[in-house]
């Protein structure tokens, strides 16, 4: 069996507070799984950051006053902060900004560069005459070439759809300050893909198990590679280690080459603070070892393709061959590329950049952790767009969370303890009773094997099913009517607490919080499910928070745990709160449901 997994998940942007959308495509899935495999025993690495680079940055500085490096520090503070309060287990959450980040990422453009894929060329360039830099195609608009529409992006056109260049539009203005544009010619750096085509589609061929959809999308992109511009006319982001541009003041590398790179600069600087320098390779340079890289669709192309790719060049891959860097060496290529859909609200997409949207930290703050884990991996958006609405939340809250587990949870050490003070002794078990226990039982292998297989909302259906077996158990059994005969009703007990033990641990990945806590209510002491720890550290003169965490001593492991009758349990304290109904109606006070 193979023991080391990289658990790799996707950076989100430092230009404002996430939302629910971002940590349903990327957080919750990828903790679900992180946390699973090491209750299967596995060593997972699990890192991200901060994507604290580039234009989506600068523009959130210009708005709010401050400088692109205050608006990232700000920013990566909440989001840690949020992170951390939802219970995603990093191994190390740090940040782009950092110095370790800039060497790793120009150690693999410069081993880039020397083995030919990345090439220099010139093209037509979108800039701002106020402030000098790059205006990405996306903030740019004008009148579509093609269908008159006046609002169409420089990307695309959102009335016909069309693909289009800026150039291509009629009376172009900056989205931004509604400047118009300067068209020069600029020159950049390119990856070379044309040259790394062949080996990409090879390497594809190899990833059978992938989503088809993932699949598919990659290799149509394959269909049509051209080299991909990876720097830009801007200030804020990582110099290009090149002679001659180290020091342009105006010419940085592209965000989203520096981004893909985290995965392995924050591997680094994980295995430099656990005191084992050399501990990351066993995540890049283990042919055996897996990686899982969790995101949302709009991210498919940079993990399925660009980083790919880039691995490939540096690797010395390509058409072009080359040798891997000295210091970096020859480097792993992803295993699973797991990508979400959309969580959307109301019809539109909950994108901050469009205004509505319910963010985590509100979200933290009034329902807790547990109840927004739950309602994602039950009802998210795990293979297609899906609408929150408060109605729903509320009803999967009330009737499931609340009604069926935290119940289930309840009646069965509040009897238990009022009746006995302790996990009681069975007597002779019946048909029922092996049965209930049986199914308990069987469970783990069937959730383990969804869990293993990235299908989350398959996993925790069965252990819910599980849970309403006892429930009804428990409604057919009527234990509170055996006052007469006590030790069939201890017998129904110690079964129930069994079930409520296994189903524990089988809800630990998805609800860990409420899963330390009925370790706990069953008489249990120590750690069941580690959480993350914000961690202030100090690079130069800023000091800023990251996420760390140890899991290597928590008790947690996906097995069936022989509760122990003799065990003294304490009266209970409800799992999950109720929730007002009206809310489905008018939503929290921070996101009021809107009148359509
Ligand atoms: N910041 C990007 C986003 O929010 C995600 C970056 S993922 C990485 O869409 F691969 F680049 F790290
Ligand atoms: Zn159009």
């Amino acid at each position: 069996m193979c023991a080391n997994i990289l658990a790799a998940v996707a950076w989100p942007y430092a230009n404002g507070p996430r939302h629910i959308g971002h940590v349903s495509g990327f957080g919750v899935p990828s903790d679900v799984f992180a946390r699973y495999m090491r209750m299967t025993g596995h060593t997972v690495l699990m890192v991200s950051g901060t994507d604290e680079h580039g234009t989506a940055i600068q523009v959130k500085a210009d708005q709010e006053g401050l400088t692109a490096r205050e608006t990232a520090d700000k920013y990566h503070r909440v989001i840690a902060e949020d992170l951390q309060g939802l219970g995603l287990s990093y191994d190390l959450y740090t940040r782009t900004t950092t110095d370790n980040h800039r060497q790793v990422v120009q150690e693999l453009f410069r081993t880039l560069y020397d083995n030919g894929y990345i090439v220099k060329q010139t093209q037509m360039g979108a800039i701002s005459p106020s402030t000098g830099r790059t205006l990405p195609d996306r903030y740019i608009e004008g009148v579509c070439p093609i269908c008159g529409f006046d609002g169409a992006r420089g990307d695309q056109c959102d009335n016909c759809g069309n693909q289009l260049d800026p150039a291509d539009l009629k009376n172009p203005r900056s989205r931004i300050n509604g400047e118009v544009p300067d068209f020069v010619q600029t020159e950049h750096f390119f990856l070379d893909l044309p040259a790394l085509a062949g080996q990409l589609g090879e390497w594809l061929q190899t990833r059978e198990d992938w989503r088809p959809n993932v699949l598919r999308f990659s290799y149509n992109l394959l269909k049509d590679l051209r080299p991909r511009a990876i720097t830009r006319d801007l200030d804020w982001g990582i110099p290009v280690p090149v002679e001659g541009w180290e020091n342009e003041p105006m010419k940085r590398i592209y965000v989203w080459f520096d981004a893909v790179i985290g995965y392995l600069s924050a591997s680094v600087e994980w295995a430099r603070r656990s005191g084992d320098p050399d501990a990351w390779k066993r995540f890049w340079h283990d042919e055996q070892a897996r990686s899982y890289y969790f995101m949302g669709k709009d991210n498919i192309v940079f993990h399925s393709v660009i980083w790919p790719g880039i691995l490939l060049g540096a690797d010395g891959e390509g058409a072009k061959g080359g040798t891997p860097s000295e210091w970096l060496g020859r480097l792993d290529l992803p295993t699973e590329v797991v990508s979400s859909e959309f969580l959307t609200m109301r019809g539109s997409k909950v994108a901050s950049s469009r205004g509505a949207s319910i963010l985590v930290g509100d979200f933290l703050r009034e329902f807790g952790p547990d109840a927004l884990r739950y309602f994602i991996a039950v009802a998210g958006p795990e293979n297609q767009d899906t609408d929150f609405t408060w109605e729903e939340f509320i009803r999967r809250n009330n009737f499931e969370l609340a009604n069926e587990w935290g119940n289930l949870v309840n009646r069965s050490i509040s009897m238990a303890q009022k009746n006995v003070g302790a996990i009681p002794t069975p007597g002779e078990f019946t048909e029922a009773d092996t049965a209930v226990l049986g199914a308990s039982r069987e469970a783990f292998a069937v959730v383990g094997e969804y869990l293993g297989l990235c299908k989350f909302k398959a996993a925790i259906s069965e252990a819910m099913r599980v849970v309403s077996l006892a429930n009804k158990y428990l409604s057919d059994q009527e234990p509170w009517k055996l006052k007469d005969d006590p030790s069939r009703r201890d017998t129904v007990l110690f079964v129930a607490l069994q079930v409520v033990s296994d189903c524990n641990v089988m809800l630990t990945p998805f609800l860990p919080h409420a899963a330390q806590k009925v370790w706990e209510a069953l008489g249990n002491t120590g750690v069941w499910a580690a959480q993350p720890q914000l961690v202030e550290v100090t690079e130069g003169e800023t000091v800023y928070p990251v996420l760390q965490g140890d899991y290597t001593s928590q008790q947690a492991r996906w097995e069936s745990i022989p509760i122990e009758a003799g065990t003294p349990l304490d009266k209970p304290t409800p799992l999950f709160r109720k929730l007002d109904e009206s809310l489905a109606e008018t939503g929290p006070s921070w996101a009021p449901i809107q009148p359509v």
